[in-house]
C-alpha cells in the first residue's frame, strides 16, 4: 500500500488536470501529500462501482478531487435517490447519509467516518417529537433533514433550507411545529403568515456569527456582499443581503458575480466557489464544522477499501422515515404539475 500512496510520475501524471483547477486554493506544497490519495480513490471508485457525493463543506481536495456529485442536502438527497451505483460514499455528515439510504434503501450507504454528527441532529429525539404532537394535537411537524432517521419518522415532511418557506406554506395549514432549528425556523416565520412553533436546537458553527462582525467586514470593505446561511442567528441574517442554503449561496455568486463577497457559513465553501470563480474576490470568515472536517482523503480511502462504515436502518423505521422526505422531494413536481 505504502508505494501507491508516494507521489510518483504517475501520480503526478494522473492528477495534474486535478490540480489544475484547484492550485488557486490548495498550496503546491501540499498536493503531494493529496494526489496519491486521490489518484487511488478514484481508481477504487471505478472498480467497486462506487459513487461519492460531497457536501459543500467538504474540504476543495475532497470536492474538486474525487466526488462525482456535490451539493447542498437536498441536491444530496436527490442524487443518493438517482444513484445506481453498488456503493454510495456520502461525504458528509451522519444524518445525510441516513438520508441517503432512506430514499435508496437498497443500495449500501457508506460514510468514512460514523463520528461525523451535527449539533442539530443532536438536538431533538423521537420521543420529543411525540410530546410535541401531544401537545400540539393535529398540527404537522416539518422536520429539518438534519436530525436522525427517528425524528424524520415522527414527521409529516422534511425540509432543507433551500425548500424550507416552501414546504411549510404548502401545507395550507395556519399553524406548523418546525424542528429543531430555531433559527431557520425563526426565519421561515417571518417569510410566512404561518403561526410556527420552535424547537430550541442550533448549529454549533452558525450560531457563532454575529451582526456586528457583518457590520465590520461593510466597513472595512466597501462594496462587499454579505450572504449567509439560514441557520445564522436572526441579527446576522438581518445584515446580509441574501439568504440561502449552500447551493442557493452558490447560485447567487454564480448570478450576480459581485466583485467581493463574504460567504457567512462554514469554511470551505468559499475555498470550493472560489474555485469556479476565479474573478469574484471572497473574504474568508473561518467558522470550521468539525463534523464535516472528520472526512478525510485517508477516511475516503479506507471507506472504500474495507467498505467501511455502512450506514444501516431499522426496515420500518427507513419506511416511516422515507414518506417525510419523500413528501418534500415531490413537492417541486407537485407544484410544477
Ligand atoms: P445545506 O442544506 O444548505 O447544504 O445545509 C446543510 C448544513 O448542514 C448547513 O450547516
Ligand atoms: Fe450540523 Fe452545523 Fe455542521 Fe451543518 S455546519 S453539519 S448544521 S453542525
Amino acid at each position: 500500500m505504502s508505494d501507491t500512496l508516494t507521489y510518483t510520475p504517475a501520480v503526478k501524471r494522473a492528477t495534474d488536470a486535478i490540480y489544475a483547477r484547484m492550485r488557486r486554493v490548495v498550496p503546491e506544497i501540499e498536493w503531494p501529500v493529496h494526489a496519491p490519495y486521490i489518484a487511488r480513490i478514484n481508481a477504487l471508485k471505478a472498480e467497486r462501482n462506487a459513487v461519492i457525493l460531497a457536501h459543500n463543506y467538504q474540504t476543495p481536495e475532497i470536492f474538486h478531487g474525487v466526488a462525482d456529485y456535490t451539493g447542498d442536502s437536498l441536491g444530496l438527497a436527490q442524487q443518493a435517490k438517482e444513484a445506481d451505483a453498488d456503493f454510495i460514499v456520502v461525504c458528509g455528515v451522519h444524518f445525510m447519509a441516513e438520508t441517503a439510504k432512506i430514499v435508496n434503501f437498497d443500495k449500501t450507504v457508506l460514510i468514512p467516518d460514523l463520528r461525523a454528527g451535527c449539533s442539530l441532529a443532536d438536538a431533538i429525539t423521537g420521543e420529543d417529537v411525540r410530546q410535541l404532537k401531544a401537545r400540539y394535537p393535529g398540527v404537522p411537524v416539518v422536520t429539518y433533514v438534519n436530525t436522525t432517521a427517528d425524528v424524520k419518522a415522527e414527521s409529516d415532511v422534511c425540509c432543507t433550507s433551500a425548500n424550507a418557506i416552501q414546504i411549510v406554506e404548502s401545507l395550507g395549514t395556519d399553524r406548523v411545529i418546525f424542528l429543531p432549528d430555531e433559527y431557520l425556523g425563526h426565519y421561515v416565520a417571518q417569510h410566512t403568515d404561518v403561526d410556527v412553533i420552535l424547537w430550541k436546537g442550533s448549529c454549533e458553527v452558525h450560531e457563532r456569527f454575529t451582526g456586528a462582525e457583518l457590520r465590520r467586514y461593510r466597513e472595512q470593505t466597501p462594496g462587499i456582499e454579505i450572504i449567509a446561511h439560514p441557520e445564522c442567528p436572526p441579527d446576522v441574517l438581518a445584515e446580509a443581503d441574501f439568504v440561502g442554503s449552500t447551493s442557493g449561496m452558490i447560485d447567487f455568486v454564480d448570478r450576480q458575480r459581485p466583485e467581493r463577497v463574504v460567504m457567512v457559513t462554514e469554511c470551505s465553501m468559499s475555498d470550493n466557489v472560489a474555485v469556479e470563480f476565479p474573478d469574484v474576490e471572497f473574504v474568508r470568515p473561518c467558522n470550521l464544522c468539525p463534523h464535516m472536517k472528520r472526512i478525510t482523503l485517508p477516511a475516503i480511502l479506507n471507506c472504500l477499501e474495507k467498505l467501511e462504515f455502512e450506514v444501516t436502518l431499522d426496515a420500518d423505521l427507513a419506511k416511516r422515515a422515507y414518506g417525510a422526505v419523500q413528501r418534500m422531494l415531490d413537492l417541486p413536481k407537485r407544484k410544477a404539475a
